[in-house]
């Protein structure tokens, strides 16, 4: 069971890091060329922001079985917080993800109320930046690849 969430968690997140690539620069490319926003910038940023919450659900699902999360385990915090990799694992990878889906969904729904292309790929932009550098930041690299 174990296994299985971890492949597909591991295997969709070549998607999340693919469509977060591409939407972000979508939105910077339609913010600097001052173009019209089309239904296609609406589908990609909807597509980036779906794919992410599938994964969020996949993480959560993760934690509970997981034999990386030792939360409930006799292991201390202080050991936890003073080793690189289970700080990884136990708080920083699951928190920061969680922040960049948040500005992910932040940045989609404010984007949503403005009417005009500017201020829509301006919203998508910053938001979608801020989310692909955190996702970037904390992927457990070597563990991955
Ligand atoms: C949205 C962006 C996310 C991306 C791109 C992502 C990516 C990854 C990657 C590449 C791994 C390493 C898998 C491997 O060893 O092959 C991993 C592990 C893990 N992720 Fe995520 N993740 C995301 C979100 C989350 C969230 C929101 C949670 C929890 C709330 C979470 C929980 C975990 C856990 C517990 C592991 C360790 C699995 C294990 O090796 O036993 N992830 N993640």
């Amino acid at each position: 069971m174990e296994n299985i969430i971890k492949i597909v968690h591991s295997t969709w997140a070549y998607l999340v890091v693919t469509i977060l690539v591409l939407a972000t620069f979508n939105a910077i490319a339609g913010l600097v060329s001052k173009r019209e926003y089309q239904a296609k910038d609406f589908r990609i940023s909807l597509f980036a922001l779906i794919v992410t919450h599938l994964q969020l659900v996949i993480g959560l699902v993760l934690l509970f079985v997981s034999g990386k999360i030792l939360w409930f385990t006799d292991i201390p915090v202080k050991d936890i917080m003073r080793n690189a990799e289970m700080r990884l694992y136990n708080v920083e990878h699951p928190t920061v993800m969680i922040l960049a889906i948040a500005a992910l969904t932040i940045g989609y729904s404010k984007h949503k109320k403005k009417l005009t292309s500017t201020p829509k790929f301006k919203f998508l932009a910053i938001f979608y930046s801020l989310a692909l550098l955190l996702v970037l930041s904390r992927i457990p690299w070597n563990a991955w690849f």
